[in-house]
C-alpha cells in the first residue's frame, strides 16, 4: 500500500540541546517546551488526519538512523538539525537518500538575522522549505507543508 499522510506519521525530529528547550537562552529560543512542541504539530497533522512522531537527540549519528527510519515508513520529515544545521554533511546525506519524501526546515530563531555562521545550511541544499523566526509557530506550519506535499486534504469534522 502506498503511504499517505494519513497512513504514515510525520517524523519530527530535533538536534542538539533542543532538549533543554524552554530552558536554554529564552530570550532566544522562548520558554516552550518540545512537549508544547509535540502538542502543536499533533494538533496541525490531525487537520489533516495524520499523526507525528517526534524524537529528539544530542548525537548525530542517531538522528542520522532515524532519517534512515522515516525514509522507509513516514510520510515526511520535519528538522530543526540545530547547530548541525551548519556543520553536518553527514545529516545533508541522510537525507538525499530520502527521494521524494518531502524535507521541510525548521529553525525557532530568524538564523539570518544572528551571527554569519549560523546563516549556511547544509539540510537547505536538500529541504523542499525552509522556515526559521516564526518560533514554535514554524513547527505547525512545516506540519502543514507536508501535508500538502503529501497531497492530503483536510479530515472532516
Ligand atoms: C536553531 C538555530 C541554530 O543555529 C542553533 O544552533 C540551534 C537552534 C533554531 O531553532 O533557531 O540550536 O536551529
Amino acid at each position: 500500500m502506498p503511504r499517505t499522510f494519513a497512513s504514515a506519521p510525520v517524523m519530527v525530529l530535533n538536534g542538539p540541546n533542543l532538549n533543554l528547550l524552554g530552558k536554554r537562552q529564552p530570550e532566544i529560543y522562548g520558554t516552550d517546551t518540545l512537549a508544547d512542541i509535540e502538542a502543536l504539530c499533533s494538533e496541525a497533522a490531525a487537520v489533516h488526519g495524520g499523526t507525528v512522531d517526534l524524537r529528539q537527540s544530542n548525537h548525530e549519528g542517531e538522528l542520522i538512523d532515524w532519517i534512515h527510519e522515516a525514509r522507509e515508513a513516514h510520510s515526511g520529515i520535519v528538522i530543526n538539525p540545530a547547530a548541525y544545521t551548519h556543520t553536518s554533511v553527514a545529516i545533508l546525506d541522510a537525507l538525499n537518500t530520502c527521494d521524494g519524501l518531502p524535507v521541510i526546515e525548521v529553525h525557532l530563531s530568524n538564523v539570518h538575522r544572528r551571527e554569519e555562521f549560523r546563516h549556511h545550511s547544509y539540510v537547505s541544499l536538500r529541504a523542499d522549505g525552509v522556515i526559521a523566526g516564526c518560533g514554535i509557530q514554524g513547527y505547525a506550519f512545516a506540519v502543514h507543508r507536508v501535508a500538502t506535499l503529501c497531497g492530503a486534504g483536510t479530515a472532516a469534522a
